[in-house]
């Protein structure tokens, strides 16, 4: 994508750690309005993605960053936002992305400067009319600073072990919960205490809690909230 972003369109940015449910409350939201969406996660899965299969070493910054750079992504939405496939070089990488091998992977190279500078443009060119609704770790604090709307959400890691958990027997994969426990806690303390662009909330995000939410009542609040500021 090489459009500019348009300053006119409206971004409501979603931030939070791993499995907080950021990515289906973001759809959703988005859904919602009509708007677009970016899963900011998925640029990082698939700079991963493409590093394990060119064998390019994850501590090699250079070419970690001409990757990012000349990624050739592609996002194809259907269905009114319900089902996004993502292409790298017109492999369907949709499924390979989220193993936990490459979500791993992803949060060794989204510690790189270099590769979260070279994937910035790639990021706003998403903000055009009627709107964006972006999901991510640093989007209200980096990527769109000047948002209409920044969420922050959390949930305890116990609860979001068990979504996840829940989310992976769906899908028929056998899991352990803590494994999943553990990975989720290890992936925190790595996003969050990173020198770049480190998760956490902008001074102007709303925090939300939604350890005790169902995913209609945190969609319902985002969207009044929203609704109030216009
Ligand atoms: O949201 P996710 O699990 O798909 O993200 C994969 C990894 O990418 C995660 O470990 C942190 C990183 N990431 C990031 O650093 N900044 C973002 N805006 C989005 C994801």
């Amino acid at each position: 994508m090489n459009q500019k972003p348009d300053p006119a369109a409206p971004v409501i940015t979603i931030d939070g750690p791993s499995a907080s449910g950021k990515g289906t409350i973001s759809a959703l939201v988005a859904r919602a309005l009509g708007w677009q969406m970016l899963d900011s996660g998925a640029l990082y899965r698939l700079v991963a993605y493409a590093a394990l299969k060119h064998s390019i070493p994850l501590n090699d910054v250079a070419g970690l960053e001409r990757l990012a750079r000349k990624l050739n992504a592609r996002f194809e939405t259907r269905l009114n936002g319900r089902e996004t496939t993502i292409y790298l070089d017109d492999e369907n990488v949709t499924t390979a992305i989220r193993s936990e091998k490459c979500g791993n992977a992803a949060s060794t190279v989204a510690a790189i400067p270099q590769v979260r500078t070279a994937l910035l443009d790639r990021q706003r060119a998403f903000q055009q009319l009627p709107g964006l609704v972006a999901d991510g770790r640093d989007m209200g604090t980096v990527v769109f600073p000047g948002a209409a709307l920044k969420i922050f959400l959390t949930a305890s890691a116990q609860e979001r072990a068990k979504r996840r958990y829940k989310q992976l027997m769906e899908k028929g994969a056998n899991v352990n919960l803590a494994d999943l426990f553990n990975e989720i806690a290890e992936r925190d303390l790595r996003d969050s205490q990173r020198a770049t662009a480190p998760l956490k909330p902008a001074n102007d995000a709303v925090e939300l809690d939604t350890t005790h939410m169902t995913i209609p009542a945190v969609v319902e609040y985002i969207l009044k909230l929203y609704r109030e500021r216009q």
